[in-house]
């Protein structure tokens, strides 16, 4: 399991089929593989199941009662009641500008900086991007120097973190070495939110950022909205969620169209005949359907929140087996994803397993990148709409090349789903 986790749960599964009870270090865990099981936990009977289990108490100390780690019930509902509307659909349009200035910046810097024979480390550069385009739709301001120290920690912490999950022993309140560091780099994301947020109240201009939006934002059913503190948590808690997956998503498409020259020549061919070598707006997201396509199916091979868990409040059943009250459930998208009887050739990537005639011929719950039901992703639109957007672009300039050395990539199953050594290409002018 240390070694290697996700080969192990795969194992496990063949072993045992879709309903497995494991022990890791004394912690009894039902793993869960079969869409209808994922849709009864995340869906049909929500309700029974909160987040009240070891992996969320582990990052407690980094998420903090922030929507994604908040155990449930209501004081969850009443988080999610008042951030909600800052994530719809119109917001989101507002937030595709920031994303193709941000992606137009770095392309116009790789035409000054990159030779056709240079390789770029695309994970670095992405990580970066994402990072801008997250930090400027939160705080609307330029990210400059602190933003990179803070996305260099951000990269150190899930070093850290991911270490942990793979051997969660000792306690991150234990002060080993590794975890004293990870309390440092907290203490300072702590104090660059605390400085945005003391001088965005203190500022009489008027911002049409994410936070300000959050600032404003009211419970519709008390009228109340976040204390500072909450407020606090909660823009923590969007950069984590939205900084990290979005990255590595990035990083992904790119090494697989780099890999499928035929994909990439019809990905060319879309973006063309769609945007006509202008910007793409957030109207233009829609028609590029191929490119989305492309998303998707990376999307499901390297799904970037690949794990998560559940504890049943009350007995449950499943498949025919006795969930006890009180169980830890593990539900695990990786190997969901790769379920050969949902998915031919589970380990090969093919954009067509998304045509629409593909994508009804499947359970709903054979593919959830964004966990289903009341507690799915809040940024699943901005997130689709980043990724469309950045590949659409970068595909409208370049054509990715793989050197043959940088062609096999491990994976590296961290808190999100890191490509191990990151990913290199050469990117040549179109
Ligand atoms: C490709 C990108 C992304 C993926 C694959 C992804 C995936 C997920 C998943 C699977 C969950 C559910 C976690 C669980 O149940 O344990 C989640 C929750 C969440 N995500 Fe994302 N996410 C992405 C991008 C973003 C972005 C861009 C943001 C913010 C701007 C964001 C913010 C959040 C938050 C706040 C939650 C907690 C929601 C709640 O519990 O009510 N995510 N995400």
């Amino acid at each position: 399991m240390r070694r290697d986790q996700v080969g192990f749960l795969g194992r496990m599964i063949d072993a045992h089929g879709d309903i497995v009870a494991i022990r890791v270090l004394g912690i009894k865990m039902i793993m869960l593989n079969h869409p209808d099981y994922f849709e009864r936990v995340l869906v049909r009977n929500h309700e029974n199941y909160d987040k009240s289990t070891f992996l969320f108490r582990a990052v407690e100390p980094i998420l903090r009662g922030g929507l994604i780690g908040n155990v449930g019930g209501e004081p969850w509902r009443r988080q999610r009641r008042i951030m909600q509307p800052s994530f719809h659909r119109p917001k989101v349009a507002g937030f595709a500008e920031n994303m193709t200035d941000e992606t137009a910046r770095m392309l116009r810097r790789w035409d000054r900086q990159y030779g056709p024979d240079d390789v770029v480390n695309v994970s670095t550069e992405l990580g970066q991007l994402a990072m801008r385009i997250v930090f400027r739709s939160l705080f609307g301001a330029e990210v400059g120097a602190r933003g990179d120290a803070i996305e260099q920690m951000f990269l150190e912490a899930n070093q850290i973190v991911g270490a942990f999950f793979r051997f969660p022993f000792p306690p991150l309140s234990w002060p080993t070495r590794p975890h004293r560091r990870l309390n440092e780099i907290i203490r300072t994301m702590d104090g660059f939110v605390s400085d945005v947020i003391r001088s965005r109240i203190d500022s009489d201009e008027d911002h049409l950022d994410l936070l300000t939006a959050l600032m404003n934002a009211v419970d519709e059913e008390t009228g109340t909205g976040m204390t500072p503190l909450q407020l606090h948590r909660e823009v923590l808690n969007i950069i984590i969620g939205g900084y990290e997956t979005t990255s590595n998503s990035v990083a992904w498409l790119i090494h697989l169209i780099g890999q499928h020259p035929d994909v990439q020549a019809r990905l060319h061919a879309e973006v063309d005949e769609v945007l006509g070598g202008r910007v793409p707006a957030f109207d233009d997201v829609p028609r590029l359907v191929y490119t989305r396509m492309i998303v998707d199916e990376t999307l499901r091979l390297y799904t970037p929140a690949w794990q998560t868990m559940r504890r049943a409040i009350e007995e449950d059943e499943m498949g025919g087996y006795r969930i006890p009250a009180g169980s830890d459930v593990y539900l695990n998208m990786f190997t969901l994803h790769r379920h050969p009887e949902y998915w031919p050739d589970p380990h090969v990537f093919d954009p067509e397993r998304f045509t629409p005639e593909q994508v009804d011929a499947r359970p709903r719950h054979a593919y959830i990148p964004f966990a289903s039901g009341p507690r799915n992703c809040i940024g699943k639109h901005f997130a689709l709409t980043e990724l469309t957007l950045i590949l659409a672009m970068v595909a409208q300039a370049y054509r990715v090349e793989i050197p043959e050395e940088r062609r096999y990539v491990e994976i590296e199953p961290l808190i999100t789903m890191h490509p191990k050594g990151g990913i290199h290409a050469r990117m040549a002018r179109r």
